[in-house]
């Protein structure tokens, strides 16, 4: 696909804002996963949790760099995605009374959380490509795998809790 100056200058824009949101959505799930974690009875579930939380940590910390390299100050945008996700989760945690029911509703609500991240990242990606940003890229990269990742071992997990859960 051929860029004109006026097209890259749009994806600039566009690009910074989607990574303004994912930087919104990193902070959200920050403070979502701890109640995650004190929410899960199976170890393995709250382990997973527990280190990817400290990996979402890291998630801030680069996307907040790569917002200070773009514009040189640290701001968000709104990501109204993760908030409905929250929310949702929230919800049907509530609902979900037996310990195993509960560990596989928080493992459908991470794995949704996950899957969105996977979209925002791959997009991300592939437009710091297109702008030539080849270090962004490269970070963008490393957090992509690193939801995939998280989402692959959840599945896993689930294999274990669901059997469970269905006893
Ligand atoms: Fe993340």
């Amino acid at each position: 696909m051929k860029m004109f100056s006026a097209n890259i200058e749009d994806l600039r824009t566009l690009y910074v804002t989607n990574l303004q949101k994912a930087l919104d959505m990193e902070q959200k799930i920050t403070d979502a996963l701890p109640k995650m974690i004190e929410k899960s009875t199976d170890p393995q579930l709250a382990k997973a949790f527990s280190d990817h939380l400290q990996q979402t940590e890291g998630h801030v910390e680069k996307v907040d760099g790569l917002i200070r390299n773009a514009t040189g100050d640290s701001d968000t945008e709104t990501c109204k995605a993760i908030g409905g996700l929250i929310t949702e989760a929230e919800d049907s945690i509530k609902d979900a009374k037996d310990e195993s029911v509960r560990d596989i509703t928080l493992i459908a609500a991470g794995q949704q959380v996950e899957h969105h991240e996977i979209a925002v990242y791959g997009t991300l990606r592939n437009w710091a490509n297109l702008l030539g940003l080849a270090n962004d890229a490269q970070v963008l990269e490393s957090i992509l795998n690193e939801e995939k990742a998280a989402d692959k071992l959840l599945s896993s997990i689930s294999d274990g809790v669901n059997m469970q859960a269905a006893a």
